[in-house]
C-alpha cells in the first residue's frame, strides 16, 4: 500500500511516499529556518504562508522521486494535530484536496505518533509494546506505546518542552536558531560539572517533568555573568546544561521502562538527536538490559516519512477522515 504523506505542523513543509508503513520511496523536506532565523523563533503567520507556497511543488517532487504515478497512490496521510494551527491547516486542506482528487482515503495522523513511528523506519524489526521518550520543540512526554495505535502518556512536562528550553538558552547566548543542535555541538569537550543547574521534581508525579526552572536558572547565570563582566566558559556551560536536561529525562524514562517491563526503550522527536541524551540512554539501557532504539538522525526532526509510516498503521486500525477533518493546536496522543 502506497501512502502519500503531508506534514506542515511547524516550520518544515514535508511530503513523502511510504510503502506498507516501512519502506520510504521518497521524502522531501523544505525547511523555513532561514526565514524565521532573524526573528529568533517561528513566526506563525509567516510559517503558514510559506507552507502554502511550498506544498504543491514539494508534493510533486515527492511523487516524482518515488517513481510512482498519481494513480498508484492508495491513500493520503496528513498531520492534523498538534502544531501551529494555521500551519497545520495548510497541510490538512491540501491533503483533503489531494485525497478527493485522487479518489483515495484520507488518514489523519497525530504528529507525535509520527515521531514515534520514526523508530519503525530505522528498525524494521521493531514492534510495540515499548516505552518511548518523546522530546521535541513542543512536546516532552514519556509514552507507553502498547500498540501502533494504542498509547498512554505516563509522564509529561508541566511547563516548557525540552527543545524549547534548548532554543531559549541558545538564543540568549547568541549561538543560533534553532538552538538544540548548536548547544549540543558546543558541549563537546566541555566540563559538565562546571556549572550548577537545577533538576526539578514534581512531587506526587514522579514521571512528570519541569523545565522552566532550569531555563530560568540558566538564563540568570548568563545574565549575572554579563552584569559582572565575566566570561562564561561556553563549552562547559553547554555541557552542564545538556547534562541537566538529560538527567531530567533519562532516569524517568528508565523508571517507566522498568515499571512496564517490555524490555524495549525508544526515543523520538527533534531533541532525540542530542548526543548527550543518546549516550546517557545507551549507558542506562546497558545497565538495565533493555534494548534501546535510537532513530536515525534524518528521521528525528520533522519529516513526512514518519507520518506515512504511522498513517499506514492508523489505516490498518480503520482510521479515516472526510472533508470535515479539522486541525488542532493541541491533542492528547492517546486519542490519536
Ligand atoms: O521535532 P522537531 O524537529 O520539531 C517539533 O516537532 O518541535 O524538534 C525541534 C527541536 C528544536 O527545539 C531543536 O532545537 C531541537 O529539536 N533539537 C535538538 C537537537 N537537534 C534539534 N535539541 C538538542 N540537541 C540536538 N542535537
Amino acid at each position: 500500500m502506497n501512502i502519500l504523506a503531508i506534514e506542515s505542523s511547524c516550520d518544515d513543509t514535508a511530503a513523502a511516499v511510504v510503502r506498507n508503513g516501512r519502506t520510504v520511496l521518497s521524502s522531501c523536506v523544505s525547511s523555513q529556518i532561514e526565514m524565521h532565523r532573524i526573528y529568533g523563533g517561528v513566526v506563525p503567520e509567516l510559517a503558514s504562508r510559506k507552507h502554502i507556497e511550498s506544498i504543491t511543488g514539494l508534493t510533486d517532487l515527492a511523487l516524482e522521486q518515488s517513481g510512482l504515478s498519481k494513480g498508484q497512490v492508495d491513500a493520503v496521510a496528513v498531520t492534523y494535530a498538534p502544531g501551529l494551527i494555521g500551519a497545520v491547516l495548510v497541510g490538512v486542506n491540501f491533503a483533503k484536496g489531494a485525497a478527493m482528487a485522487l479518489g483515495v482515503p484520507l488518514i489523519p495522523v497525530h504528529h507525535v505518533r509520527g515521531h514515534i513511528a520514526a523508530n519503525y523506519l530505522t528498525y524494521p524489526e521493531l514492534e510495540p509494546p515499548f516505552v518511548c521518550l518523546c522530546v521535541s520543540g513542543g512536546t516532552t512526554a514519556i509514552v507507553d506505546v502498547r500498540f501502533y495505535t494504542d498509547m498512554e502518556v505516563l509522564g509529561s512536562t508541566r511547563d516548557d518542552a525540552a527543545g524549547e528550553c534548548f532554543d531559549k538558552v541558545a538564543r540568549v547566548l547568541g549561538i543560533g536558531y534553532p538552538g538544540g543542535a548548536p548547544m549540543d555541538a558546543l558541549a563537546h569537550g566541555g566540563d559538565d560539572s562546571r556549572y550548577e543547574l537545577p533538576r526539578a521534581h514534581v512531587q506526587g508525579a514522579e514521571l512528570d517533568m519541569s523545565f522552566s526552572g532550569l531555563k530560568t536558572a540558566a538564563l540568570n547565570l548568563i545574565h549575572n555573568a554579563q552584569q559582572k563582566g565575566e566570561e562564561l566558559e561556553l563549552p562547559s556551560f553547554a555541557a552542564s546544561f545538556g547534562r541537566a536536561v538529560s538527567e531530567s529525562l533519562v532516569p524517568r524514562v528508565m523508571e517507566a521502562a522498568a515499571e512496564r517491563g517490555y524490555g524495549k526503550v525508544a526515543i523520538a522527536g527533534g531533541v532525540a538527536a542530542n548526543s548527550r541524551i543518546r549516550a546517557d540512554l545507551q549507558a542506562a539501557c546497558a545497565g538495565s538490559g533493555d534494548r534501546l532504539y535510537l532513530p536515525e538522525l534524518r528521521w528525528c526532526g520533522d519529516n513526512a516519512a514518519m507520518i506515512g509510516c504511522q498513517g499506514y498503521y492508523e489505516y490498518l486500525a480503520g482510521r479515516r477522515a472526510g472533508l470535515e477533518l479539522n486541525a488542532y493546536a493541541t491533542r492528547d496522543i492517546s486519542l490519536g
